[in-house]
């Protein structure tokens, strides 16, 4: 059976983008920015963004197009058998994200709905603490895992090309729109002072924790680590350079990140409401609370409830996309056999996460963090010590002249210096789940030492050897 793959390069650039521009820009993002400081972690974000989410990504990008695979298929192609674990891992990450992911999409169709009727305006914290979680939200988290899986079961270009080709153009036009008009409101410049005014003092007090939260965003927010750019560019049948496409893909991710930005602080403060109060329940208590009071407020209401349900729709494809190419790849199931199953797991999985808030917790918060976080460590380490040259090969092919310059500074950061500081995210992560505060040192000797190690043993166990 021959594999599938995009029709056209922007066919691909835009799933891509309908991958990262998701719940991570309009939810996770506000709820954590307004938790640590606001512009205190707008700023680190940026950076991370940057130095890690881009050149991580990039790294991933790599693996799926070398490979032509699913993640579990693609490292055992590329590295052996025994390479299998990595794409375990991915797997296991895809799930977590998606667990949660989906009971925040079924929120958001909920409110998509109940803004047409105004159905929250009166009491807006009574109404999301009388529907977040149990039996509605197992049956509306279940409507969009439902909607995730016909997408998904129509194929890579009939169904995630042909959706997500519409759905993107469609976001950034309805959410330009919203934000001009958010912008006449009286009190929005309190909430872009808020966001955009940088807090030194918070920042230098609170740098640790502030520096966890923003990495474990940034990969967040670039669909790093759960495998899903990694079958996304397995689909690619040209060769043009995935640094390229890999830096568009989080230039456009992140204007969108920041428009969103621009719609939701000055919503929140126009209405005199600190966004610290809500967790992450903020966008829809502060912020649903806000259309009951402005006019047109339904119409606000739908219209941004929608842009949000269509961005979170195209995460979710791609999330599902990485279990159900696993499924085709390694177990030779139909695409609709696929789709069933995996659908299936998780509306068991999300269900337990839509019943409970401390599952929802855990999951959404920390647990996705770490995850991710560890899908990253082996994909870049899998790069750096067992592809090795074959990666830089792999970055080169298709590439323009910059491109081919950054290859070898690239190679170095994403074998050497990601892993590192990624593992001491991941050390300090841990550390913070269990109560236990790691210290800095602590965590740098603990993250350098395991690297080192895992490097070793990955270099000695690649195929080239
Ligand atoms: N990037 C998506 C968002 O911001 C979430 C996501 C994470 C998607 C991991 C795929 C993999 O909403």
């Amino acid at each position: 059976m021959t594999r599938a793959t995009w029709r056209t390069r922007i066919g691909f650039i835009l799933a891509a983008v309908g991958s990262a521009v998701g719940l991570g820009n309009v939810w996770r993002f506000p709820w954590l920015t307004a938790e640590n400081g606001g512009a205190a972690f707008l700023v680190l974000y940026l950076a991370l963004i940057v130095a890690v989410g881009v050149p991580g990504l990039i790294g991933e990008l790599v693996i799926g197009r070398r490979s032509g695979r699913n993640p579990v298929g693609a490292f055992r192609e590329l590295g052996g058998d025994r390479f299998r674990f990595l794409g375990a891992i991915a797997l296991l990450a895809a799930a977590v994200v998606l667990s949660f992911y989906s009971v925040v999409g079924g929120w958001i169709l909920r409110y998509t709905l109940s803004s047409a009727t105004g159905a929250y305006f009166a009491a807006p914290g009574e109404y999301f603490a009388a529907i977040d979680y149990g039996l509605g939200a197992v049956a509306f988290h279940a409507a969009f895992l439902f909607a995730t899986v016909a997408v998904v079961h129509l194929g890579v270009d009939r169904g995630i090309e042909a959706s997500t080709t519409l759905m993107v153009p469609g976001i950034v036009v309805l959410l330009g729109g919203l934000a001009v008009w958010v912008a006449t409101l009286p009190g929005a410049a309190e909430g872009y002072a808020f966001y955009l005014s940088l807090d030194v003092g918070y920042l230098r007090e609170n740098f640790l924790d502030v520096l966890v939260a923003a990495a474990g965003q940034a990969l967040f927010t670039l669909s790093v680590g759960a495998g899903a750019m990694l079958t996304y560019a397995s689909y690619l049948g040209e060769d043009r350079s995935l640094a390229a496409d890999g830096t568009l893909i989080a230039v456009l991710n992140t204007a969108i990140g920041v428009l969103a930005g621009l719609v939701v602080f000055p919503l929140l403060f126009s209405l005199g409401v600190s966004p610290g109060q809500g967790g992450p329940g903020a966008l829809f208590v502060s912020l649903a609370g806000a259309f009951g009071d402005l006019p047109y407020g339904r119409i606000v209401g739908v219209v941004f409830f929608g842009v949000v349900l269509l961005a979170a729709l195209s995460s979710a494809i791609s999330i599902l996309e990485v279990l159900v190419s696993y499924l085709i790849d390694e177990h030779g199931r139909s695409r609709l056999q696929a789709t069933l199953g995996a659908g299936g797991l998780l509306l068991v999985t999300g269900s337990v996460a839509a019943a409970s808030p401390a599952v929802f917790g855990l999951l959404a918060d920390t647990i996705a963090n770490l995850v991710l976080t560890a899908g990253l460590i082996g994909f870049l380490l899998f790069d750096g010590w067992v592809l090795g040259r074959l990666a830089r090969e792999e970055f080169e092919r298709g590439a323009g002249r910059l491109a081919r310059l950054v290859s070898l500074p690239w190679y170095v950061a994403i074998a050497v210096a990601l892993p590192v500081f990624l593992a001491f995210t991941f050390v300090t992560g841990v550390g913070s789940v269990l109560g236990i505060p790691i210290s800095s040192p602590i965590a740098v000797a603990v993250a350098v030492v395991g690297v080192a190690a895992v490097a070793a043993v990955f270099a000695r166990c690649s195929p080239s050897e």
